[in-house]
């Protein structure tokens, strides 16, 4: 095993990526950042500086689990202290399986100002994978807003309240086209959205003939959820979230914001043209353009436009599809993990917006989740039991009662800081419940991410959890594991997994403004078991008053 290190320069830059001019969040000058490659077993050493001038930062790995090092989660207020400007902050943990992983800022809403990219890795030596390809590729699909991650989070959180809408463009590996001439051609929009700016030239994949290609694809979406096809290509799914799939091949790749998946295309078709890459928005209705990328057949110019027109991709609000996809996600043969067949605890997470105060959040079990100004593993760790509520959170709701499919009444919701605490090594299962939101025959799909673990993906369902009838359905044989998963409009799903990381982790809703509402929740397990942490993850106060602890002064 070797050490991979990486030096992250973490700055904002003037960039075009879907023409318009914006205030991007970088990593070494680009987004998505530089992408991690390391095999299975390294160590990866990130030297994170923040260069942001006057804004904080953390950077979460998302997929690695950090099995012995829950301080390098990279999660604000949860894992530790934001890295304050100017300093250097060094994330260390060892990639313990190959597979497609993320990493992305995870403080307030800075995701989407563009700090995000891919990890990659390999197996071991003389290990290959259950599928033969030549080559391998990865992109990211992301949505794209204009105004900054501050307007937003103000008009989330303001009376009256401002959505953020639907994105404006979306990025192919972060190359988008907003379309310019909807401005108008006064001077002042030509510099502020230039069509013809390189930076915002479609992504292209080139691919010779015959070959066949291993293509990671993966989501780190604001908001929407998305369709990937290419045009007139197969896409057999081999890998989702890092585990290998009983390969299935579809025409469009349905993908939820935190997902990742490889795909393999083969390059078989008439070779004397280009075929479009298309991304469309599903789930809401849609109000951004179509994602466009070029899939290149050497040696057409890659500049050369398909001739047919792109596809608007499926229809958005139809879930059968969706449904079926999320189910045909098994675990591959030969490389099953097969669950417990029973748990010790079963957590319901009803998902509801409500209103408190006068102001719109997110909430489970009427509880929308606030972080506290101590991170959890820092105060859980020195015993500071003033840092955040203690009184746990509730397992459930009044759940017969429940009325999923019309806009409830949820006076009584409130927002706490308080954490799940589970029993170390006992089997949890949650099963995520949607809901009408405020709005009238509305239910949105809510990608749920879980830090520090895999889950098995029980099942899935539409409309209330039966909870005679839905467990006895459970794929118990060959659930995938993963680590994010959708939950359908009007559905639930359910999932299992063992409390066997020491540490403190966060389960949340992959949409920015939805976690940043409070789609959230925080579990504790055998933090007792987490060794001493590094001071790093302190803020400069924490760090003093921990050294006079050391010398017995105060
Ligand atoms: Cu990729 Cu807590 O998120
Ligand atoms: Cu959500």
């Amino acid at each position: 095993a070797r050490i991979r290190h990486y030096n992250f320069d973490v700055r904002y830059e003037f960039k075009f990526p879907d023409c318009y001019q914006k205030l991007v969040i970088t990593v070494n000058g680009v987004s998505p950042g530089p992408t991690i490659v390391a095999q299975q077993g390294d160590t990866v050493v990130v030297d994170v500086t923040n260069d942001l001038g006057t804004e904080n930062l953390a950077i979460h790995w998302h997929g690695i689990r950090q099995r012995g090092t829950p301080w390098s989660d990279g999660t604000e207020g949860v894992t530790q202290c934001p890295i304050l400007p100017g300093e250097t902050f060094t994330y260390k943990f060892v990639v313990d399986r190959a597979g497609t992983y993320l990493y992305h800022a995870h403080y307030g809403m800075q995701r989407e100002a563009g700090l995000y990219g891919m990890i990659r890795v390999a197996l071991p030596d003389g290990v290959s994978e259950p599928f033969a390809y030549d080559y391998d590729r990865s992109i990211i699909l992301n949505d794209w807003y204009h105004n900054s991650t501050y307007e937003q989070a103000a008009g989330l959180s303001s009376i009256p309240f401002v959505w953020v809408g639907e994105p404006k463009s979306l990025l192919i590996h972060g190359r988008g086209r907003f379309n310019c001439s909807s401005l108008g051609t006064t001077s002042s929009v030509a510099g502020l959205c230039n069509s013809t700016n390189p930076e915002c030239s479609p992504y292209v994949m080139t691919v010779v003939p015959g070959k066949k290609y291993r293509l990671r694809v993966a989501s780190l979406t604001a908001l929407s959820a998305l369709s990937f096809e290419i045009e007139g290509h197969n896409l057999t799914v081999v890998e989702a979230d890092g585990n290998y799939v009983e390969p299935f091949t579809v025409k469009n790749l349905f993908i939820y914001s935190g997902e990742t998946y490889s795909v393999l295309v083969t390059a078989n078709q008439d070779p004397s043209r280009n075929y479009w890459i298309t991304t469309n928005v599903v789930s809401r209705k849609p109000a951004t353009p179509t994602g466009l990328g070029v899939f290149n057949y050497y040696p057409n110019h890659p500049r050369r436009r398909p001739p047919t027109d792109p596809t608007s991709g499926p229809p958005w609000n139809d879930t059968a599809p969706r449904l079926a996809q999320s189910l045909a996600i098994k675990a591959k043969q030969g490389y099953i993990h097969t669950p417990p067949l029973t748990s010790d605890r079963v957590i319901v997470f009803l998902n509801t917006q409500n209103k408190i105060n006068g102001y719109f959040h997110w909430s489970v079990n009427n509880v929308s989740f606030t972080l506290p100004q101590t991170p959890y593993l820092i105060a859980l760790k020195k015993g500071l039991l003033n840092a955040f509520n203690q009184t746990p959170p509730p397992d459930g709701y009044d759940f017969l009662n429940y009325p999923i499919f019309k806009v409830a009444n949820n006076t009584n919701a409130t927002s706490s800081n308080s954490i799940y605490k589970l029993k170390f090594n006992t089997t949890i299962d949650v099963i995520l419940q949607n809901a009408n939101s405020m709005t009238p025959d509305t239910s949105e799909t809510h990608p749920w991410h879980l830090h520090g673990h895999d889950f098995w993906v029980l099942g899935y369902g539409q409309g209330k959890f039966d909870f005679n009838n839905d467990p006895k359905k459970y794929n118990l044989a060959n659930p995938i594991m993963k680590n994010t998963v959708p939950v359908h409009p009007y559905g639930w799903t359910a999932l299992r997994f063992q409390s066997d990381n020491p540490g403190v982790w966060s389960f949340h809703c992959h949409i920015e403004s939805h976690f940043y509402m409070g789609m959230g929740v925080v579990f504790e397990e055998g933090v007792e078991k987490v060794g001493e942490l590094p001071s790093s993850i302190m803020a400069k106060a924490q760090k003093a008053s921990t050294a006079r602890e050391v010398i017995g002064g105060s």
